[in-house]
């Protein structure tokens, strides 16, 4: 069935590619917004030295993985040196310490699954997350830039996954769809899969990066500029792509048996991963392998409703592209 679609669509699909292109471009973060973003780093880190003078903050998230469409939110990591047994206690001092200054609607919340304090600053018009101590957030954050380096066709690729999920209410963890994050990841592991690959798998090859992050070992090769020209012998287009990852995931991938694996390059089997039945929360409906903390199943957050509306939304999705006439309109239209 999958062949039929796939010769069927190939020649008519190109004709998507330029309009694609241009929704890809108009998404893209003018330079003043990363100028902007530093300039409130500084201003943080300023305000943070008072209290913490070891203190660093990193960006991590879409503003510093490549994956950010203008206008994001952006995401900071406080590293303090200390061993921290009371986070809320730091969130609240934290959030106290920035009240004081210019910054508008600060507030610390101390019960969500990643603790963080939430800000918006007048200045830039910027609003911000910050959390603590998330180092592997920060890890991952890179090892998504560095993927991002290496073929163009990945960064246009999950930026319009990532508008229509946008677009169609399928990117909201608590209502039970998937995070960007784990959109980003289903990106790469489509485009590890293309044959030719259009992208490696970096942690299966020489580690020239490697950090232990809360007994979490991160390791891969990390010396991009090596592979500039890895995807070039596959021509796939962007349309052809957009269409080929909607397809997988509306009729080619194996719900009951499969996770997707970036760490490994490769499909591996829920039975392998003990992922083949409930366990508290954890449904593993769709299963997506965190690439460092391989305990993780990014699709844990899918629930029995929320797995139809996005099979649905994928079929949906690879429907419109081969049958709409007009499907970049449509594929983006509201929910
Ligand atoms: N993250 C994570 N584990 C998750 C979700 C997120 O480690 N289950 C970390 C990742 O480092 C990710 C960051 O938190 O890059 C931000 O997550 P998310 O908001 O999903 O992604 P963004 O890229 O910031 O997307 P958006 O542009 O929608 O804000
Ligand atoms: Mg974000």
């Amino acid at each position: 069935r999958m062949l039929k679609r796939q010769m069927e669509c190939r020649s008519d699909i190109q004709r998507l590619n330029a309009p694609l292109l241009a929704i890809y471009e108009s998404l893209i973060p003018p330079k003043e917004e990363k100028t902007k973003q530093q300039q409130l780093l500084v201003l943080l880190e300023k305000l943070v030295w008072k209290e913490w003078p070891q203190a660093k903050l990193f960006l991590y998230g879409s503003c510093a993985n490549d994956f950010g469409v203008s206008r994001s939110d952006i995401d900071i990591c406080l590293a303090l040196n200390e061993d921290i047994n009371n986070k809320s206690e730091i969130l609240l001092k934290l959030a106290d310490i920035l009240q004081s200054d210019n910054l508008q609607n600060v507030q610390a919340l101390t019960r969500a699954r990643v603790p963080i304090v939430k800000l918006m600053d007048p200045v830039t018009g910027i609003s911000c997350d910050i959390c603590i101590n998330n180092v592997l957030a920060v890890v991952n954050t890179k090892l998504l830039r560095d993927y991002a380096q290496i073929d163009a066709r990945l960064r246009q690729l999950a930026f319009i996954v990532k508008h229509w999920a946008k677009s169609r209410g399928v990117n909201e963890t608590y209502r039970g769809t998937l995070s960007s994050y784990a959109y980003v990841l289903m990106c790469i592991h489509f485009l590890q899969q293309r044959r030719p690959a259009i992208l490696p798998c970096l942690q299966g090859m020489e580690k020239t990066y490697n950090v232990t992050v809360d007994n979490i070992e991160c390791a891969y090769f990390d010396q991009i500029e090596k592979l500039h020209n890895f995807g070039s012998s596959n021509k796939e287009t962007v349309a052809q792509l957009v269409w080929g990852f909607f397809n997988y995931w509306a009729y080619g991938h194996d719900y009951a048996n499969s996770v997707i694996s970036v760490r490994t390059g490769s499909i591996i089997s829920k039975q392998e991963k003990d992922w083949t039945r409930r366990i508290g929360n954890d449904r593993h409906l769709i299963c997506i392998e965190d690439p460092f903390e391989t305990s993780h199943d990014l699709g844990r957050v899918v629930d029995k409703f929320s797995i139809r509306v996005l099979r649905e939304e994928f079929e949906r999705a690879a429907d419109i592209m081969q049958f709409d006439p007009n499907p970049c309109v449509k594929l983006f239209e509201p929910y």
